[in-house]
């Protein structure tokens, strides 16, 4: 695995029946970057991430994550070795509080096993208390905590998209992968959206970053990946990109760059 690589995904394809959502996709994540994925509807980024996660099951292809194969291993398997994400269309427990949702987010990093759980052994109090702090520290970070005890389904969207994130951090990932998270925000939400994930690189966490909203993704990222149909047809640092003839052949009339 090339030095500092955190993340190396070589020949990746996935097929559905006839459709070839991926074909031939390699990237080298380097650690500690933001790193975008970007594509018209359709392009295959959602499959990506979830060729990533165990989510789906690649058709071919090798992904390794920290030196260690990835691909084949089921979600949760993923989730402990490192790898958090939040989705697309956002999913939470809808009828449990912003606290309890988070909480979901910790319980791979928790520690005391099944008979500690039972018996409500100090340990496993101790566990909780340390588990409810980290949750509440994370929620401090994205400006949520005075709605901890709301449930979620009470949250305006933008605030449901925090908790999202927070449910995500609170696993305490190396890789964080975001699929869309300026959707539906206005200008100034997508403004902090970009502050907070720099502050989150800042910590040493590497971001994939699947999103529309170009401006964002230039202002943001170390290095862009550009999917058209399933096939990668351009990769660079992004005033590379937005100089690359396919990239602006394939978003023309858009005015998306
Ligand atoms: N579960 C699935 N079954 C069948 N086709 C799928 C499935 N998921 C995605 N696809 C197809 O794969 C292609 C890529 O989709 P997707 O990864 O969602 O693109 P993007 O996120 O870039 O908009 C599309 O043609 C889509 O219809
Ligand atoms: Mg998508």
């Amino acid at each position: 695995m090339t030095p500092d690589a955190i993340l190396e995904v070589r020949e990746l394809s996935k097929r559905f029946g006839g459709v070839h959502a991926l074909e031939g996709v390699e990237c080298i994540v380097p650690e500690g970057q933001v790193f975008a994925v970007i594509g018209p509807n359709g392009a295959g980024k959602t499959t990506f991430f979830n060729c990533l996660t165990g989510v789906t099951r690649p058709t071919t292809g090798s992904i390794r994550f920290q030196n260690r194969p990835l691909a084949g291993l089921p979600s949760h398997r993923i989730a402990e070795a490192g790898i958090a994400r939040t989705w697309q269309t956002i999913r939470l427990f809808e009828h449990m509080t912003v606290l309890e949702n988070v909480l979901v987010g910790c319980h791979t990093r928790g520690s005391t096993g099944f008979p500690g759980a039972i018996l409500r052994l100090p340990s496993q109090r101790r566990e909780e208390r340390r588990l409810r702090e980290a949750a509440m520290n994370h929620l401090q970070r994205l400006e949520i905590a005075h709605l901890a005890h709301r449930p979620v389904s009470s949250l305006p969207f933008l605030q449901q998209r925090r908790v999202e994130l927070a449910r995500a951090l609170a696993a305490e990932p190396k890789l964080l992968l975001l699929d869309e998270p300026a959707a539906g925000l206005n200008t100034r939400e997508t403004g902090q959206l970009g502050e907070l994930i720099l502050s989150i690189r800042e910590q040493g966490l590497t971001v994939l970053l699947v999103e529309h909203d170009m401006s964002l993704v230039m202002e943001i990222s170390d290095q862009v990946l550009v999917l058209d149909h399933g096939v990668p047809i351009a990769e660079g640092p992004p005033r590379q990109i937005q100089e690359n003839e396919k990239v602006i052949a394939i978003y023309l009339g858009s005015e998306a760059l």
